[in-house]
C-alpha cells in the first residue's frame, strides 16, 4: 500500500471508493434510505469533482488502484476518511490516519475534528479521538445521526502503541 496526494483526474475512482464504504461497510448502522441519501449512486458529477478537489485528500493505493481516502483540512478538521468496503480491516484506514497525524504535526494543528458516521465512531476513538456532540445531519432531507469528535494534540507525535481507547467518550 502507498499513500499520496489526490490526483487530477481520479475523482470517479474516490466515488467507488466512498460508495463502497457507505453501502457495503456503513450499511450496519443506518437503513437504506440513509445510506441512499448520504452516498446516491446518480450523484452530481460536477459536484462530486469540487467537493473532491477542495478537500485535496490523501489516497490510499494498491497496485496502483485508490483503496482508501481521507483529508485534513488546515484547521484540522477532517471531512472525508473512507476505506473501501472490499478493503475493509486491511490496516488502510490506520495508514491514513497516521498521515493525517503527521500532515497535522508538519501545519503545527493543535486539535483534529471531523463529524463522524456511527460506522466510524470507534474506529476514531481507537486513535483517542472524543465525542463532543451527538447530531443529528440532514443530508437531501434525511437525518442521519453523527456526531462531532475531537483529539487534542497536545503530544502531536503518532504512536500506535499509545492509541487511546480506554478514554471514555465525553457522552457516554
Ligand atoms: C471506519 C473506516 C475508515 C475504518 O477503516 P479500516 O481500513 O477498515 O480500518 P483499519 O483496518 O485500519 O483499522 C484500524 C483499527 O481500528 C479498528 N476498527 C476499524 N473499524 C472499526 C469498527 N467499525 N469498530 C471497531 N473498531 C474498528 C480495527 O480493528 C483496527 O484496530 P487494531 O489496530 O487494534 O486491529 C472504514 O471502515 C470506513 O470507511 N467505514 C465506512 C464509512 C465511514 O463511516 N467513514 C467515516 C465517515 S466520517
Amino acid at each position: 500500500m502507498h499513500i499520496r496526494r489526490f490526483q487530477p483526474n481520479e475523482e470517479l475512482a474516490l466515488f467507488e471508493v466512498y460508495y463502497s464504504a457507505i453501502h457495503l461497510i456503513a450499511r450496519n448502522d443506518y437503513s437504506e434510505e440513509q445510506l441512499n441519501a448520504w452516498a446516491p449512486s446518480d450523484l452530481d458529477h460536477e459536484l462530486w469533482v469540487n467537493r473532491i478537489n477542495g478537500i485535496n485528500p490523501f489516497v490510499a493505493e494498491i497496485d496502483g488502484k485508490p483503496v482508501g481516502y481521507a483529508d485534513i483540512q488546515q484547521n484540522g478538521y477532517i471531512d472525508h476518511f473512507f476505506v473501501s468496503g472490499h478493503h475493509s480491516r486491511q490496516g488502510i484506514g490506520k495508514a491514513l490516519m497516521q498521515v493525517i497525524h503527521s500532515e497535522a504535526k508538519r501545519l503545527n494543528i493543535t486539535e483534529l475534528t471531523s463529524n463522524v458516521s456511527q460506522t466510524a465512531q470507534p474506529f476514531f476513538e481507537r486513535f483517542g479521538f472524543v465525542v463532543v456532540e451527538r447530531k443529528k445531519s440532514v443530508i437531501r432531507g434525511v437525518e442521519l445521526p453523527n456526531a462531532l469528535m475531537r483529539k487534542a494534540l497536545r503530544d502531536i507525535s503518532f504512536d500506535p502503541t499509545t492509541e487511546d481507547h480506554h478514554r471514555p467518550s465525553q457522552l457516554k
